[in-house]
């Protein structure tokens, strides 16, 4: 251990010193109230895996070893046997549950729909059948460009069926985007829709993808769902629509063997380069890990619980917790297409009020959004059926978690942040809400069976301070690699600390051991040699009465390095202007000290966000530095940065 005191890697700031521990009454029915999982993995490592592997999924043969570890390449299960689509369908069906609901889907528009498991484990068994009949074939790689409809789950499954691995491209990347990936993949078929609702608009998915297609040349077929009724051209030979070729399909479909490291699924994400990484995920390290942690996350009694993960299937995140870990533990879930303000405001707190869910799993940006709009809308519903609230995607501000956690959980429902990303492919640091006494904006510990620590500059451990998160040990659920690329593979994540995953994430450990993510490492701000997170000035920021939202980067400084520039957004009430831009300053350089006091502060009605709804900071750095703006393709709404650049431009430099 070093002295953190010293050289920092990062240099933090406690700003925050409440904290909750379980309520009884959650205690009292909580899977987990102790110390017991955390306990056994620290005594077996594997064994405590293996464990989990055995009681969650069903396998065709048992592994002959738990984990071959060849830094950076690792395998679980080897030997064993199994099919995805089985754990998630079959067995429940044959176990008597068939009749359970799996999801709860609603459509934008309104329209809904019951789909229970047998009636799922038909639909997959006769588009598995589909896909056969296109000559799809276990080894295969299939790319799905959809919206928020049953039909998208029904084709990752079918392709788990035949041992196809399936490549989701999230509905809102554009044709050049999903062109790129399919290349990459060399993918044979295509599944899409017509199009799919949003904010009361019909998307055109089909367009989009016809422009991919001009230059995929791997791509054989494409299945075209109709969704929203718009007329689409379709290529003869190549086009068939889902309700044609579905129609005489048998529902009787033996699914594949797979071997436990068989390619499951290939999901793309963007790196600090121009092109994207296909992520590798296997089948039985992926389900176990997706399962447990779906399990004892978020204490799910799949008897009774109504859960919703309000994220889009098109990122891990759907993949994980919408798709393989609930329906792996036979949950019901609920899944919603469209966005939070069609018609109201309120389309999400009546989604709960209706179908009484009891677990709920967003993201930040979302929890700031809804505190921006105010509390009304919550509290017009009866939201006393939720128990549990995750979050997930970015650092969550201590105000946010707060606002959260009273008017959405009513001061009731345990907050679980949850840290992970694509490439550790299931949560790795959070509480397990009946046990972990939770701090706001801390993602608390480890789970059971994840070593994580976080080092300094030279890879030494700091136990407590700032650095850089690293994992230390391999973990079932791990990526496999990049796909078509093992040298990026190594580069990306293993060469920079011997031995040592490294996520790209600033963490600080606290003086109790909690971790708390300090956002990416090129986030991290350099003032006169003073390295200080964006994080914690956004999060000192967002507990200013007036704010809503705040960005905070560090833009290019002849004297010190660099310098911070605030972008805000204002509560509705509230008038932005060179008073409170000067109060907001102050309040910082309180808060947290005067490095970290903003020289300006830009205010803005909205942040640029990419469609995931991370804060694009490399786009505000960009605006910060006066440079000219790259590529925005993936902005939620390019709009917002032309504004953006004008107000940075007109802004008052202070210092
Ligand atoms: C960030 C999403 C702080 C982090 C599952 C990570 C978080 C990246 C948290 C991965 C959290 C995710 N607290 N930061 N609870 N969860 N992140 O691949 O920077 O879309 O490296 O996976 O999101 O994003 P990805």
């Amino acid at each position: 251990m070093t002295e953190p005191t010293e050289n920092p890697a990062i240099e933090v700031y406690g700003l925050e010193d409440r904290s909750f521990p379980p309520s009884e009454e959650f205690r009292a029915s909580a899977l987990v109230r102790g110390s017991e999982l955390h306990d056994e993995a620290a005594r077996d490592h594997e064994g405590f895996w293996a464990r989990q592997a055995a009681d969650l999924l069903s396998w065709r043969r048992q592994w002959d070893t738990v984990l071959e570890w060849d830094l950076p390449y690792a395998r679980w299960f080897v030997g064993g046997q199994l099919n995805a689509s089985e754990n998630c369908l079959d067995r429940h069906v044959e176990a008597g549950r068939g009749d359970k609901v799996a999801f709860h889907w609603e459509g934008e528009p309104g329209d809904t729909r019951t789909i229970t498991y047998r009636e799922l484990h038909a639909e997959v068994c006769r588009f598995a059948n589909v896909l056969r009949d296109l000559g799809v074939a276990k080894g295969d790689r299939v790319a799905i460009y959809m919206p928020m409809i049953p039909e998208l789950p029904v084709a990752m499954l079918a392709c788990a069926r035949v041992g196809a691995a399936h490549s989701v491209v999230f509905g809102g990347f554009s044709a050049e985007s999903l062109r790129g990936r399919i290349v990459d993949a060399q993918a044979k078929v295509l599944i899409t829709a017509d199009g799919g609702w949003r904010r009361g608009k019909a998307v055109p998915l089909k367009a989009s993808a016809d422009a991919a297609l001009e230059d995929t040349p791997s791509i054989e077929h494409v299945v075209v769902v109709r969704r929203t009724g718009d007329e689409v051209a379709m290529a003869a030979g190549r086009d068939h629509w889902y309700h044609d070729v579905m129609a005489g399909a048998s529902t009787e479909c033996a699914a594949e063997v797979m071997e436990a490291e068989d390619l499951l699924y290939l999901l793309y994400t963007s790196g600090t380069t121009a092109s994207p990484k296909g992520i590798m995920h296997t089948t039985g390290g992926y389900l176990t890990q997706a399962a447990f942690t779906h399990k004892y996350v978020f204490d799910l009694h799949a008897d009774t619980d109504v859960y919703w993960c309000a994220a889009d299937i098109g990122w891990v995140t759907g993949h994980s917790y919408i798709v393989y870990g609930p329906l792996v533990n036979g949950a019901t879930s609920v899944m919603y297409e469209g966005s939070p303000d069609h018609p109201g405001r309120d389309r999400w707190w009546d989604i709960v009020e209706r179908y009484k869910v009891t677990i709920l799993y967003t993201a930040p940006t979302a929890i700031r959004t809804f505190m921006k709009w105010g509390t009304t809308e919550p509290a017009s519903h009866d939201l006393s059926s939720l128990r549990v609230l995750g979050s997930v995607g970015e650092p969550i501000n201590p105000e946010a978690w707060m606002w959260y956690r009273r008017h959405i959980g009513g001061d009731r429902c345990p907050v679980v942040d949850t840290w992970w990303q694509t490439e550790t492919g299931a949560i790795m640091i959070s509480p397990l809400p009946g046990a972990t006494t939770t701090k706001p904006g801390s993602a608390t510990f480890p789970l059971p069976g994840i070593a994580a620590e976080v080092v300094d500059d030279r890879g030494q451990p700091v136990e407590r301070g700032g650095g850089y998160l690293t994992l230390t040990r391999p973990w079932p659920s791990m990526l496999r690699g990049i796909y078509g690329d093992p040298q990026r593979y190594h580069d990306t994540y293993w060469s920079r600390f011997e031995g040592r995953y490294f996520a790209g994430d600033g963490a600080r450990v606290d003086d109790d051991g909690y971790f708390w993510l300090l956002g990416r490492v090129d986030d991290v701000m350099n003032i006169s040699g003073h390295r200080v997170s964006t994080t914690e000035v956004e999060s000192a920021l967002v507990a200013h009465a007036a704010v809503a939202e705040a960005a905070v980067v560090g833009a290019k400084d002849e004297v010190t390095g660099q310098r911070i520039v605030a972008f805000v957004t204002c509560k509705g009430d509230q008038t932005p202007g060179d008073e409170l831009g000067q109060e907001l300053r102050a309040h910082v350089a309180t808060k947290i000290g005067p490095t970290a006091r903003p020289r300006t502060v830009i205010f803005t009605d909205d942040l640029p966000k990419t469609r995931s709804g991370k804060i694009m900071r490399r786009l505000l750095r960009d605006v910060a530095d006066g440079r000219d703006l790259g590529d925005t393709t993936t902005l939620a709404d390019a709009s917002v940065v032309d504004e953006i650049r004008r107000r940075a431009e007109a802004a008052p430099q202070d210092d």
